[in-house]
C-alpha cells in the first residue's frame, strides 16, 4: 500500500501539479463552480455582517472611488471590467464585477468578501488596510459601477495649449486617462514629484508605453489598447511642468547623447499585438527599443543619475 501511496504522490506530483500550476483560462465549469462555492460561502456568513449601514451619497462614493481606483483597479479594472494590468493574468482571472454573479450578490456578501479575500485565489483580503465604513464605501462603488452611475474622477481637462504643447493629435479623455493610470500600475513607478515624475511637455509618452524602459516595463496592445494610451496621453499632458522625465533637466549625466527626439507618434503599436519584445517594430525611428545597459543608451540614465535619497540625521 506504502508503494501505491508513494507512486500516486510521484504521479501526481509529475502529472497533475504541472497542469496545475501552469497558467491557463478558467473553463466555464471552472467558473461555475468557482461562483457557486463563492456565493455559497459569503452568504454563509453574510448573515453576521448585517446590513448597510452607509447611504451611497457623493461622499460616500467619491472615498469608495479613491479606494477602489487605488486597491481594485490593478486587478479588476478601472471600470470593474478586469482590464487592469493583472486581470487576466491571474488564476483565477479577476471577476467582472459588472457582471451578473457580482450583481447578484447581496451587500453583504460582497462586503464579507472584500474584507476576508477569497483564500486560494488572487483576491486579497483589505481587513487591515481598511475600515470598515471604508468597505461599505468600496460596496456602494462598485454598485455605482454596476448602474453606470459612478461619479467621474476630478480631473483637469487639458486645454488646448496643454495639448499642442505635447503634440498630441487627439484629445483622448483626460478622466479615463487617470483610471488608466491607477489600473495599469503607472501610479505605482511614477509619483507626481521627484526622479520619476513625468513632464507633461512630453511627445515621447507612447513610445515609452509601448517599447518600455530600463526599469519600466513595456505594455503591448493587446494589454492596454491604443485609446487609452491616448486617456493616458490626456492625462499626462495634464501634470505639473515641474515633472523630472521628458523635461529640461531629463538628460543623461556628462554625456552628449539626448534622448530620441521621437516625434509625437500617435500611439500605434506598430502592428505588435502580442506581448512587446526588445525587436519590436512599434518605435518608428527603430533607436528607441531597449538597448543592452551601458554606453551612450538613453536608458543609462538611471545609474547615471541616482535619485537623491536624504540621509537620516542623528
Ligand atoms: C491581486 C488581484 C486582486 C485585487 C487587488 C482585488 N481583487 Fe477582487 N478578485 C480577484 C480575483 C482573482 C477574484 C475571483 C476569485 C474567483 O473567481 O474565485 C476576485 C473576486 C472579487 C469579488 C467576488 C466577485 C464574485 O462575483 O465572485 C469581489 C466582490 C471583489 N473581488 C472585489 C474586490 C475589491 C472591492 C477589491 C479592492 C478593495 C479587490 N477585489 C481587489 C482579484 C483581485
Ligand atoms: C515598474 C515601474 C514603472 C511602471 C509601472 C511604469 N513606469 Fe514609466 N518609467 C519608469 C522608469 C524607471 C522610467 C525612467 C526610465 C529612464 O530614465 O529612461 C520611466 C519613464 C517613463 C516616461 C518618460 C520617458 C522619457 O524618456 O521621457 C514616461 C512618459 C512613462 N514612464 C510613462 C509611463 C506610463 C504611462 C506607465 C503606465 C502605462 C508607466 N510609465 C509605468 C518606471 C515605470
Amino acid at each position: 500500500m506504502l508503494v501505491g501511496l508513494a507512486i500516486a504522490a510521484i504521479l501526481g506530483l509529475v502529472l497533475v501539479a504541472p497542469i496545475a500550476l501552469a497558467h491557463h483560462d478558467a473553463s466555464s465549469l471552472e467558473t461555475a463552480y468557482g461562483n457557486a462555492v463563492i456565493t455559497g460561502l459569503s452568504r454563509l456568513n453574510a448573515g453576521n455582517v448585517g446590513a448597510n449601514p452607509t447611504t451611497a451619497n457623493a461622499q460616500s462614493l467619491q472615498q469608495g472611488r479613491q479606494s477602489y481606483t487605488g486597491s481594485c483597479s490593478q486587478c479588476h479594472g478601472a471600470g470593474g471590467h478586469t482590464q487592469g494590468a493583472f486581470g487576466q493574468t491571474s488564476f483565477p482571472p479577476a471577476t467582472d464585477l459588472t457582471s451578473d454573479a457580482t450583481s447578484s450578490l447581496s451587500d453583504g456578501q460582497m462586503f464579507y468578501i472584500i474584507k476576508n479575500g477569497l483564500g486560494f485565489t488572487p483576491m486579497p483580503a483589505f481587513s487591515r488596510q481598511y475600515s470598515d465604513t471604508q468597505i461599505w464605501n468600496m460596496v456602494n462603488f462598485v454598485r455605482a459601477l454596476q448602474s453606470g452611475t459612478e461619479p467621474l474622477l476630478d480631473v483637469p481637462t487639458p486645454t488646448p495649449d496643454q495639448l499642442t504643447a505635447a503634440k498630441l493629435t487627439s484629445g483622448g479623455d483626460a478622466q479615463k486617462g487617470a483610471d488608466a493610470f491607477a489600473a495599469f500600475g503607472c501610479s505605482a513607478c511614477h509619483e507626481p514629484s521627484g526622479a520619476l515624475s513625468i513632464n507633461p511637455v512630453n511627445d515621447n509618452v507612447a513610445n515609452v508605453v509601448r517599447n518600455g524602459r530600463q526599469g519600466m516595463p513595456c505594455f503591448s496592445t493587446s494589454l492596454l489598447a491604443d485609446v487609452v494610451l491616448i486617456d493616458i496621453q490626456a492625462y499626462i499632458a495634464t501634470f505639473p511642468v515641474e515633472g523630472f522625465l521628458g523635461g529640461p533637466n531629463d538628460q543623461p549625466g556628462g554625456g552628449g547623447s539626448a534622448p530620441p527626439a521621437q516625434s509625437g507618434s500617435p500611439p500605434s503599436g506598430g502592428g505588435t499585438s502580442g506581448p512587446c519584445s526588445t525587436s519590436t517594430s512599434a518605435s518608428a525611428g527603430g533607436s528607441a527599443s531597449p538597448a543592452p545597459a551601458g554606453s551612450t543608451s538613453p536608458t543609462a540614465r538611471i545609474s547615471a543619475s541616482p535619485s537623491p535619497v536624504a540621509t537620516p540625521t542623528p
